[in-house]
């Protein structure tokens, strides 16, 4: 895997791979990179999860970090995305890591001869959050094929909806969707339905941040009538199935997408996500950095 950019780009077999290399690290420890290699993280946008977890990942395979802040450095001089990124790769960078509002953002960076992980395109894609929740999901059923799997919420700005649907419908998993209508949009043919005709029947209930800031400033929302419609009440809660799971990528909208009492009920792996979001982003830097030493060898 030369890159990690969508979950478009990635086979059954390649996900597969990499939560099996994420679940080994869990289970037998990790082990630090045989070579001393640099990593530097550029988010244009911001991040707790995907930011702090990307670092303890690198710090836990042994590479040194290069501190980048995009508010401190010459972007805002006006410099490009490639320059900055050309930039790392001169002095010695080993691997980018990037988050961004644009999508597909990397389109602009394929002359580049080092990896890059999306940390998140604008609306596009986010192949770790993705990821890391496949990892969650398999923990808890072993297996995709025949899972009922809701997203519901805003889908239409939502990366996480875009690279889950792709990525569990490939996996063989049922992706519905619950959205207002200013929220819904047409991703790799998914249903919508009516969360209430569902909510007994899924074995995932997937909930999704309301992205204010990508939104027309000036319409009204309505955080109650949003909870009612559309998140997961106690009422809800109360009828999903005794295995079923409840997850959210966070950062979370307390008692709009989720009952604030629900966040750390017995059903919620929204923390099991996070701490899986470590050894996720170790397999897929392990992945993009072995490809490039293997690269490196049939050359020599
Ligand atoms: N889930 C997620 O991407 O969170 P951050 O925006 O905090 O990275």
């Amino acid at each position: 895997m030369k890159n990690l950019l969508t979950m478009t780009d990635l086979s059954k077999e390649e996900i597969l791979k990499i939560i099996h290399e994420a679940l080994d690290m869990k289970e037998n420890g990790v082990q630090p990179l045989n070579k001393k290699l640099t990593v530097a993280n550029l988010f244009y946008e911001n991040s707790t999860r995907t930011k702090c977890s990307f670092e303890m990942a690198e710090r836990k395979l042994g590479m040194d970090i290069i501190p980048f802040e995009i508010s401190t450095s010459s972007v805002q001089k006006g410099e490009t995305l490639y320059d900055t990124c050309k930039t790392l790769e001169s002095i010695g960078v080993d691997a980018l890591v990037i988050r961004h509002s644009e999508n597909e953002y990397y389109e602009s960076l394929e002359d580049l001869n080092i990896p890059i992980l999306n940390g998140g395109d604008g609306s596009g894609q986010h192949p770790t959050q993705s990821l890391l929740d496949i990892m969650t999901i398999y923990e808890e059923y072993g297996y995709f094929k025949g899972l009922k799997i809701l997203i519901s919420g805003d889908i239409k700005n939502s990366r996480v909806a875009r690279s889950n649907a792709e990525a569990l419908t490939k996996l063989g998993a049922e992706v519905l969707f619950s959205a207002p209508d200013q929220w819904k949009c047409d991703i790799t043919n998914t249903q919508y339905v009516d969360i209430d005709d569902v909510i007994e029947e899924v074995d995932v209930c997937m909930l999704l941040r309301v992205q204010s800031e990508r939104h027309v400033s000036g319409k009204s929302f309505s955080k109650d009538d949003y909870h009612k419609n559309f998140g997961l009440t106690l009422d809800r809660y109360e009828k999903l199935k005794d295995r079923a799971i409840v997850m959210h990528p966070a950062p979370i909208n307390r008692g709009v997408e989720i009952d604030t009492t629900l966040v750390e009920s017995s059903k919620s792996r929204i923390f099991k996500q996070m701490e899986n979001g470590v050894f996720v982003r170790m397999a897929c830097l392990n992945n993009v950095l072995n490809f490039k030493e293997e690269k490196v060898k049939c050359h020599l």
